[in-house]
């Protein structure tokens, strides 16, 4: 509306304007909205005439809670799901602002993307009146998230090494602002190791991505990893972005908080299994990965148990943490933490614990090494999944292979019973125990989605986004 508002001044108020933009800093954009609110603040209540004129804000009303996203949509097939996402956006009060490639001008028009976002999309670096109305610099700062959908091979590799030849490579060099992914391409295009390579340079830029998932792609017999998130995913990878990040924590809505009112118990690290008072069995676990599972799942608005075995972690802020030595007391803390709407078992328990109680510390004496008689511990992750009552709603475990990962872990996820599996890596290649980056595949009902290596931080937040979506009636 803004920079409609702007295109039809003439051209002395766009003279004036420009520079009361240029002396505060703010977009003539920015400048037009504060001109109304204040305006609005000013002028006498119609409802009530005679009243005294409400107070003059500081910042326009609209500016206070509603949340920019600056949407690229680049030239794929996958562009006519934008129109889905921009609407998604909208319905949950976000202000969208579009750029659209060449490319993408070929799949949905400017017209379409326009009426829907309730403002005409950007598509030229060269046209005057947008860069006077705003300017491509201010495109990419005056907003609260760059969301790129769909994401193609070509822009990706743009990006990656630093292209500015038309207006969105300009603004995404030109941004500080965070930029989400969603990639979208043929099958061969994704796993060419081209693309793969410029993948990992965008998440080590800071680059969060959400998808590819797996299906049928538009090519005719063609299927594999690939096809765009769907709407509803980008939307709450978004919230989860707001909710997780600490300047917005604050500030957001119940409706920016995609998991709000639901309870979600974890699990998280190794546990401890005594030999004798001083020595006990263990593994490598370092529960980095199961307490960002925690914190993105609190920052996303529910209300976390976790069930920590020892690690050298602090309690998570705003988490229940629930400190534990062994798997029998992991599996008691979880009883005891149910009912909840999502369990989610990320744990390293033992699977084997030492026969009987041993009281006193073994000696080392003449008679040699002791024989340790073990026996098997509790399977936590099976327990739940198969309770009658009190089951989660949606119930996640983890599997650590070594080799042919996901047929492992589909093996897994009908041996335990639980709803999906987050499989990972843990060769001496894969490094996911105890390194700060993981390289997952998330096995469903639906298929494998496999995700690419990023931090233990984004890996919880595009599962708790995942989770979010499952919950809300989407794919599971
Ligand atoms: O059988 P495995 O240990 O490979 O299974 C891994 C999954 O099962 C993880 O989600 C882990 O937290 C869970 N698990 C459990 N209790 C056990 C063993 C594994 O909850 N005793």
């Amino acid at each position: 509306m803004g920079s409609l508002t702007v295109r039809n001044l003439s051209e002395e108020i766009k003279r004036r304007l420009r520079l009361r933009a240029a002396a505060s800093g703010r977009s003539m954009e920015e400048e037009v909205r504060l001109l109304l609110a204040e305006g609005a603040a000013d002028a006498p209540d119609g409802a009530q005439s005679g009243a005294r004129p409400a107070q003059r804000s500081a910042k326009p009303a609209a500016t206070a809670t509603t949340r920019q996203i600056l949407l690229i949509i680049a030239g794929g097939i996958a562009a006519y799901k934008s129109l889905d996402l921009i609407r998604r956006l909208r319905e949950r009060r976000y202000a969208v602002r579009v750029v659209m490639t060449k490319a993408a001008q070929e799949f949905v028009t400017p017209l379409s993307v326009g009426a829907i976002a309730g403002e005409k999309p950007f598509t030229d670096l060269f046209d005057q009146a947008s860069e006077f109305d705003v300017g491509h610099i201010r495109l990419a700062r005056d907003n609260d998230l760059i969301v790129v959908a769909p994401a193609t091979a070509d822009l990706m590799a743009k990006m990656a090494n630093g292209h500015a030849d038309d207006l969105a490579t300009a603004v995404l060099l030109a941004t500080n602002r965070k930029i989400l992914l969603a990639p979208a391409m043929n099958p061969a295009m994704w796993s060419n190791k081209a693309t793969q390579r410029n993948l990992k340079t965008l998440i080590a830029d800071g680059v969060l991505t959400v998808g590819p998932n797996a299906g049928e792609m538009a090519e005719s017999g063609e299927t594999g990893l690939g096809r765009m998130a769907e709407p509803l995913e980008i939307v709450a990878a978004i919230e989860n972005y707001f909710a997780g990040s600490p300047s917005a924590a604050d500030t957001a809505e119940p409706a920016h908080k995609p998991l709000a009112g639901k309870h979600v118990v974890i699990t998280a690290g190794p546990t401890h299994e005594p030999i004798d008072p001083v020595r006990y069995i263990a593994n490598r676990s370092s529960g980095k990965q199961g307490y960002a599972i925690a914190s993105a799942a609190a920052a996303a608005g529910a209300t976390v148990t976790l069930v920590s075995g020892p690690v050298a972690l602090p309690d998570p802020p705003g988490v229940k943490t629930v400190r534990v030595q062994t798997a029998r007391a992991m599996l008691l803390a979880v009883q005891a933490a149910l009912p909840a709407n999502v369990g989610i078992f990320a744990a390293a328990v033992a699977d084997w614990r030492t026969a009987g109680d041993v009281v006193q510390k073994l000696k080392k004496d003449a008679s040699g090494p002791p024989k340790l008689s073990l026996v098997e511990n509790p399977d936590i992750l099976a327990t739940v999944s198969k309770l009658k009552t009190k089951r989660p709603q949606l119930v996640v475990g983890f599997a650590a292979e070594t080799e042919k990962v996901i047929e492992h872990a589909k093996a897994k996820l009908k041996r335990k019973g639980c709803d999906w599996i987050v499989a990972n890596d843990v060769s001496a290649e894969g490094g996911a125990m105890g390194g700060d980056d993981n390289a997952v595949h998330l096995i469903t009902a639906g298929g494998v989605e496999s995700w690419p290596s990023q931090s233990k931080e984004d890996v919880a937040r595009q599962l708790v986004a995942r989770i979010a979506v499952a919950l809300n009636g989407g794919s599971r």
